[in-house]
Order: structure tokens, then sequence, then C-alpha cells
């Protein structure tokens, strides 16, 4: 039976890496959840656990197209996040970022219904400061390869802060820091993915130039825990709030690791850096720590164990389904 209490909750992108992992959050937070996904990289299997939930719904759409649905709040999470994804449809990316946020944005507008948009450090470009903090503009080329979703998410930020103005929305923008965590996917070219997967296969792990740039690294637990935070904070904290581990490691650092703890026998080989590749990316997370009372807690090492752990049961699954 239904309670008066119940709170009905949005997730776009919910069959995603953080969207499913904010399903399950909320669900054990008492919350109805509506996922709503396109799968484009998501997947059903991602949320397989869940269906079967009373206060669970799965509905396939896509946000570029307007949607009519009852809820109290709603996370706006769909967008594809690493490069090989968001530039295999550059155009399909920028109509979700921007249609999407329009279209979930309406959605708010009519209901009334505070609205959580997923921004990115991206939105940060190649920063010229280090760390960054919400303050710095940025420095994005707005022609290169990875424009489609840098300057989308910067465009729905805007969107997101003038619904605020304009018509007063309760809005909360989170710029996320690269997260990681079990259900990445395995071969979207992300660095702790990529590098897992390559060492439980004992293929050669890739570095793209010589390891020294360096990256922040978010257990996928903590960010959840932040999101919720940032959602229930008081009206006049919109945002934007970075999100993310400040820990910095460089990439050879991060193989080393993962070598250690896959117990693997690859070795490391390089490759020429990719066009607009930022060289350096840090969260200032000041605001998050004193507005939320937030800050990670979950440390590289123990993360990657359990990123480990998810991966090695994928792969065994798939040998298990090669071998029927
Ligand atoms: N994972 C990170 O490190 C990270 C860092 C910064 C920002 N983010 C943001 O967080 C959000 C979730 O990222 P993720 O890592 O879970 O990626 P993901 O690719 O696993 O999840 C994105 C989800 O959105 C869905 N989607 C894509 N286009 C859609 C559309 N038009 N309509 C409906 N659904 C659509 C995908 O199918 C997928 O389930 C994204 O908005 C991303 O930009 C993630």
């Amino acid at each position: 039976m239904k309670t008066f209490a119940t709170k009905r909750v949005l997730v776009t992108g919910g069959a995603g890496f953080l969207g499913s992992h904010l399903c399950e959050r909320l669900l054990a937070d008492g919350c109805e959840v509506l996922c709503v996904d396109n799968y484009f990289t998501g997947t059903r299997e991602n949320v397989a656990h869940l269906l079967s939930h009373p206060r669970f719904e799965l509905m396939r759409h896509d946000v570029t197209f307007p949607l009519y649905v009852e809820v109290d709040e709603i996370y706006n999470l769909a967008c594809p996040a690493s490069p090989v994804h968001y530039q295999h449809d550059p155009v399909q990316t920028t109509k979700t970022s921007v249609h999407g946020a329009i279209n979930m944005l309406g959605l708010a507008k009519r209901l009334n219904a505070r609205i959580f948009q997923a921004s990115t450090s991206e939105v940060y470009g190649d920063p010229e400061v280090h760390p960054q903090p919400e303050d710095y503009r940025g420095c994005v080329n707005p022609i290169g390869p990875r424009a489609c979703y840098d300057e989308g998410k910067r465009c729905a930020e805007t969107l997101f802060f003038d619904y605020h103005r304009q018509c007063g929305l309760s809005i909360k923008v989170a710029r996320i820091f690269n997260t990681y965590g079990p259900r990445m996917h395995p071969n979207d070219g992300r660095v702790v993915s990529n590098f897992i997967v390559q060492a439980l296969e004992g293929r050669p792990i890739t570095i793209y130039g010589d390891g020294s740039q360096t990256r922040s690294f978010c257990y996928v637990d903590d960010l959840i825990e932040g999101f919720v935070r940032l959602m229930a904070s008081p009206a006049d904290i919109t945002g934007p709030i970075n999100l993310g581990n400040p820990g910095e490691f460089t990439i050879l650092e991060l193989a080393e690791a993962v070598i250690r703890l896959t117990g693997s026998r690859s070795r490391i080989v390089h490759k020429p850096l990719p066009q607009d590749d930022p060289k350096q990316r840090q969260p200032d997370i000041t605001r998050a720590k004193t507005m939320l009372n937030w800050e990670p807690t979950i440390p590289l090492e123990e993360g990657l164990k359990r990123t480990v752990a998810y991966f090695e049961m994928q792969l065994d699954l798939q040998r298990l389904r090669a071998a029927e």
C-alpha cells in the first residue's frame, strides 16, 4: 500500500552506471523510483536486480522528447559520459544534454519539482587553475571533438540557472569528477575500467602519453551520498558544487595499482595522447565540505578492490555464456 509520505523520484539515465546506483540508494531510502532510459549506454541488466522491487518502475524513453509523468523530484543523469560513447553521435549528445535539460526542466516547472543536474568537471575543459573551484569558468575548445559533451553540459547548466532565475525552480547542479565502481562499462575507454579489464585479460595496459597526467578518482558510493545530500540541502544551495575525490594520482600510479590488485602479468604500453586531453584534473571540494558536510571516505585501493571483484564476476559470466 502506498503511504502519503512516499516520495516519487524520477531518475533519467537510471539504467547507466551512476543511475543504477542512485536508483538502488533511493529505494533503500524508501522512495518510489521511476527509472527512465533509452539504453544507449545503459542496460536493463544494470537494474535487473531492482525490477521486482514494488517501488521500482522502468521506462524506455529518450529525454530529447517530452515526458509526461507525475513525480516529486527529478535527477537528470541521461547522457553518455565517456568520450567513445559521446563522440559516436555528437549531434545526439548535444541534443541529449540541451533538449534533455529543456524537457526535464519543463517537467519540473509543471510539477513544481526539485531538479538535480549531473553536470561534469568537463565544463572546466583543460583548466589553467588547479585544483578547480566552482567559480573557475573553464577553458573549453568550442569546436573540438569533446565540445558536444563539454558545451552541451555547459548549456544545460545555463538552462538550469535561467529556469531558476526566471521561474523560481529549485535546482541542484553537481559537477561530477571521474567516478568509478561496479557497472562501469567494460569497453568505453574510461581509464579505470580499461585498465582493470586489460589486466584481468592479461593484455597490455595502454597509457596515453607518458602517464604523468593526473586524475582524481571517486568511488561511486561516495558520489551517490553527495547526490543525495545535495538534493536534500536547503533551497538556497543551488550549486554548482564539485563532487569528486581530491586525492590525485598519475595515470601510471593507477596502472601500477591495478596490476598489483589483479595480480596480473600485463605490461604497460604507451600510445599518443588524444586531442584536448586534459593534463590535470582535480576537484576543489571546499563547497561540498562546508555546505553539504560531504567528502569521500573510500580510499582508492578499497574502491579498486570492489571494482576488480565486479569485473572478475562479469568476465566469468561471459566465459560461462560463451561455453554454453
Ligand atoms: N561517471 C563519471 O565519472 C561522470 C563524470 C562526470 C559526469 N557524469 C555524468 O553523470 C551522468 C551519468 O553518467 P554515467 O557514468 O552513469 O554514464 P552512463 O553512460 O553509464 O549513463 C548514462 C545513461 O544515460 C542514458 N541515456 C543516454 N542518452 C539518453 C537519452 N537521450 N535518453 C534517455 N537516456 C539516455 C544511457 O543509456 C545511460 O543509461 C551523465 O550525465 C554524465 O555526463 C559522469
